[in-house]
Parts: C-alpha cells; sequence; structure tokens
C-alpha cells in the first residue's frame, strides 16, 4: 500500500506535535507535490479549467473546514489554533469564483466526488472527533501558507489576471509575515492538550487529510 511508506504514528512518540506531523506526513506531501495539478504547477503554467476546477472544489472543502472549525471554535482542542481573522479562505475563494462565474456562480459550479468524499470527513470529524480538525487545518492552512505566493503567481501568470483578480485565494491580507505566522501556528499546535490516543488520532487523519486532498 503507497501509504506503508509513511513512518506510523505509533512510531512517533518523542518531539512536539508540530514535528510528528510532519515527519508523518512527509512521503504524503512528496506525493501531494507529485499530483497532476502540482505537477502542472511545478512547470510553471495551469490552464483556466484546471485552476476553475481547483476553486470548485476548494470551495466545498473550505465550506466544511470553516464550519467545523467555528462550529469547534471553543473546544480546547480547537481554540489555540482557531485564526478566523488570519486564515479564513472561503468569503476569498466565493469573490474568485464570482469573477470567473458570475453573480449566478453557485449553480455553475460542480465537484468531482473525491470532493464530496473529503467534505463528509470534514463534516463527521467536525461533529465526531474535534480535536481531529488540527489534522485538518494544518494540512489545507500551511500548505496555504507555504506554498501558496509561488502558486498564485504561477496562475497570474498563466491565465494573464489583472490586478489580483480571480486569485484573492492565495492572499492573506491579515497575515503579515508568514513564515512567523506558522511559528505562532505550530507553538498553537504543541500546546494542545491531547491524551496518547488522541495524539495517534490526529496523525493518522493528517495522512488521511493529505490523502483526501491528492485524490482531489
Ligand atoms: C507544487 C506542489 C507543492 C510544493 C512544491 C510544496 C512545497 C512545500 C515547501 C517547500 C514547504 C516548506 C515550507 C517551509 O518549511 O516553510 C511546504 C510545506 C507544507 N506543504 Fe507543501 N508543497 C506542495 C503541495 C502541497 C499540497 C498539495 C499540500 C496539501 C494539501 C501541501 C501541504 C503542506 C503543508 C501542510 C506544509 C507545512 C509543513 C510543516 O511545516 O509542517 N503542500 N510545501
Amino acid at each position: 500500500m503507497e501509504t506503508s511508506k509513511n513512518v506510523q504514528p505509533e512510531q512517533i512518540t518523542d518531539s512536539d506535535l508540530s514535528e510528528q506531523i510532519k515527519v508523518v506526513t512527509k512521503d504524503s506531501h512528496t506525493r501531494a507535490e507529485n499530483t497532476e495539478l502540482m505537477l502542472s504547477y511545478q512547470r510553471g503554467h495551469v490552464s483556466l479549467t484546471q485552476y476553475q476546477m481547483l476553486l470548485c472544489s476548494l470551495y466545498k472543502i473550505y465550506e466544511a473546514l470553516e464550519e467545523a472549525l467555528d462550529r469547534n471554535a471553543t473546544h480546547d482542542a480547537v481554540a489555540p489554533i482557531y485564526f478566523p481573522l488570519e486564515l479564513e479562505r472561503l468569503p476569498s475563494i466565493r469573490k474568485d469564483l464570482e469573477h470567473f462565474y458570475g453573480q449566478s456562480w453557485r449553480e455553475k459550479i460542480s465537484v468531482p466526488a473525491a470532493t464530496l468524499r473529503y467534505v463528509q470527513r470534514l463534516r463527521q470529524v467536525g461533529s465526531e472527533h474535534p480535536e481531529y480538525l488540527v489534522a485538518h487545518a494544518y494540512t489545507r492552512y500551511l500548505g496555504d501558507l507555504s506554498g501558496g505566493q509561488v502558486l498564485g503567481r504561477i496562475t497570474q501568470k498563466s491565465l494573464g489576471l489583472k490586478n489580483g483578480e480571480g486569485l484573492s485565494f492565495f492572499s492573506f491580507p491579515a497575515v503579515s509575515s508568514p513564515t512567523l505566522f506558522k511559528q505562532l501556528y505550530r507553538s498553537r499546535m504543541n500546546s494542545l492538550e491531547l491524551t496518547e490516543e488522541q495524539r495517534r488520532g490526529v496523525l493518522e487523519e493528517a495522512v488521511a487529510a493529505f490523502q483526501l486532498n491528492i485524490q482531489v
């Protein structure tokens, strides 16, 4: 099985959660870099269709993720990593979809089955395992903050977009330094008080979150 190359959660017992999650998803990250879409990005070109499809999926994914985070905002294992002002993507994605599809964008968007499976898992985690939300938030937001600037530039050049139109998703106006913000986010992850079972669950969920992204 492909995931067997990953370091297994039970093999990791020392160091902080932010380190553990990085180690346990290392191979998943490599696979995520090698999807067709990400390879297009690395070749420096993305098509309009590819970007529109990505935005449609991201809309559904962030709608479910941010709804789950909002609903559990005061949960002990969510509150420290709850940063709606800095991270919220849904309003930006809506703006981008409106740019490409016009005001009736809601009627025009469609998403693949893989995205619906991801959404379903996010809803389930939100209601049954809020302590695993950190795994999903980490996978999306830290990924967006890490590669987002580069992907944004490639999208802009490939599609000849002007004045940042259609590119709101990549922009985090409330984060002045992604590097510093990621440090803060990691320290908040490390402050979560999790039982051993919960910690393992979070690590497994992070691997699952990467897999869901790869399938999208
Ligand atoms: C073209 C494809 C990609 C490239 C070249 C890439 C590259 C990188 C690089 C260089 C970093 C390290 C940044 C740093 O240490 O500050 C990083 C971090 C990260 N990436 Fe990616 N990435 C890609 C795709 C993805 C995808 C598809 C996901 C998941 C949806 C993802 C999730 C993450 C996460 C969660 C981190 C934070 C790791 C940590 O600091 O713990 N990446 N990426």
